[in-house]
């Protein structure tokens, strides 16, 4: 057999397995075999060439280095179809479709009881009232006693307090607060001199059983206003207008007396039945009264007032207390606060 013929055999059996090669590592392993700068087949033909008869040298050199550059390019071309082919694969498995629509982003939203919190403060700032806060583990001092409200007050027993455990020198002193009145004292003793004008905001906690009108944790807003000379007609505009704010324009009010011990004189202020506007016997909303009550409300007692070091005979002021959730079932007619804190989508989406 001539030296060409068999480096033609031999050529078509590289090319032959370097066919069967479908990944990297078999070409990989390919190269080695043949191109291998050791062992490789091609190499040691190339080495061999000294070792021939003197007049088959030069063919066989030839034959040898061309059989060399033939599978050299065999291997590139190779390599690039394999490029090739992965891309192709990647442009079916990953394209982009950009004529598909986009997947819908799940929107959040506010809490009913958040949006009617908001709702409510910003009908008080348009008013001049600014907003502040304070803590919901509250001690009993600001809780009970700093609003008149003694140990051995009847009034202390309107609430089931939540205690905290920890006692300070020998007593339980700190609770979670069950209403936001402490901030009064709280804003107060933190403003030098009237005028006060705030709303405080916050979540209150009561040890109570919970039923289709009470929940153990409500949210409510405190209002104070001090300063000289306010009136008890100041009080009584400034919640007509939060009425007519949050429940329409044509709302009429109407104040009761009431007792509350942080206030003299204390009221409560209820509105014309906005379902039934007094008509209904069966309304469930007002129960046939054609009112709603809605919120606490008083004159600022003259010992708080003296206690915040301000002086009572110059500063007068009201306060006020509503209870969120409240406002939040009488705006949308819901019918059991649980549904706030139950957590159900379903309810939630609504507003
Ligand atoms: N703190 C009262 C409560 O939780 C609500 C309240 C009533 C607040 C009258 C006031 C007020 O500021 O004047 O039931």
């Amino acid at each position: 057999m001539s030296t060409e013929d068999s480096f033609d055999q031999l050529r078509t059996r590289a090319l032959a397995s370097l066919a069967e090669a479908r990944v990297d590592a078999e070409i990989d392993a390919w190269r080695v075999e043949w191109l291998g700068r050791t062992d490789g087949r091609v190499t040691a033909l190339l080495r061999a060439v000294r070792e021939q008869p003197q007049d088959q040298r030069a063919a066989f050199g030839q034959a040898a280095n061309g059989l060399k550059s033939a599978l050299e390019e065999a291997l590139a071309a190779k390599q690039d179809d394999l490029k090739r082919q992965a891309l192709a694969a990647l442009s079916t498995t990953q394209a982009i479709d950009v004529t598909l629509p986009g997947r819908p982003q799940p929107l959040g939203r506010l809490h009913p009881v958040t949006q009617t919190l908001r709702d409510c403060l910003k009908a008080f700032q348009e008013m001049g009232f600014r907003v502040a806060e304070g803590p919901e583990v509250e001690w009993a001092y600001y809780n009970f006693d700093a609003a008149r409200i003694p140990e051995d007050h009847p009034a202390r027993d309107m609430w089931d307090t939540i205690w905290v455990n920890t006692l300070i020198d020998g007593e339980r002193k700190m609770l979670l607060r069950t209403h936001t009145t402490p901030n009064q004292v709280r804003v107060m003793e933190r403003t030098p001199e009237p005028p006060v004008r705030v709303v405080v905001p916050g979540k209150c906690y009561r040890q109570e059983a919970t039923d289709a009108t009470h929940e153990w944790m409500l949210t409510q807003i405190e209002g104070l206003a001090v300063d000289e000379g306010v009136r008890m007609s100041d009080l009584k505009g400034v919640l007509y207008e939060f009425a007519r704010k949050m429940f329409g324009q044509e709302r009429k009010v109407i104040f009761h007396h009431s007792y509350f011990p942080f206030v003299e004189p204390g009221v409560e202020m209820a509105m014309d039945c906005f379902i039934c506007r007094g008509s209904g016997a069966e309304c469930k909303t007002c129960h046939g009264t054609g009112w709603i009550e809605i919120l606490g409300a008083g004159m600022v007692h003259p010992e708080i007032i003296d206690n915040a070091g301000y002086d009572s005979a110059k500063h007068t002021g009201f306060a006020f207390g509503i209870g969120v959730e409240r406002v939040a079932l009488l705006r949308w007619g819901i019918e059991d606060i649980r549904n706030f804190y139950q957590n159900d989508l379903r309810f939630l989406r609504q507003f």
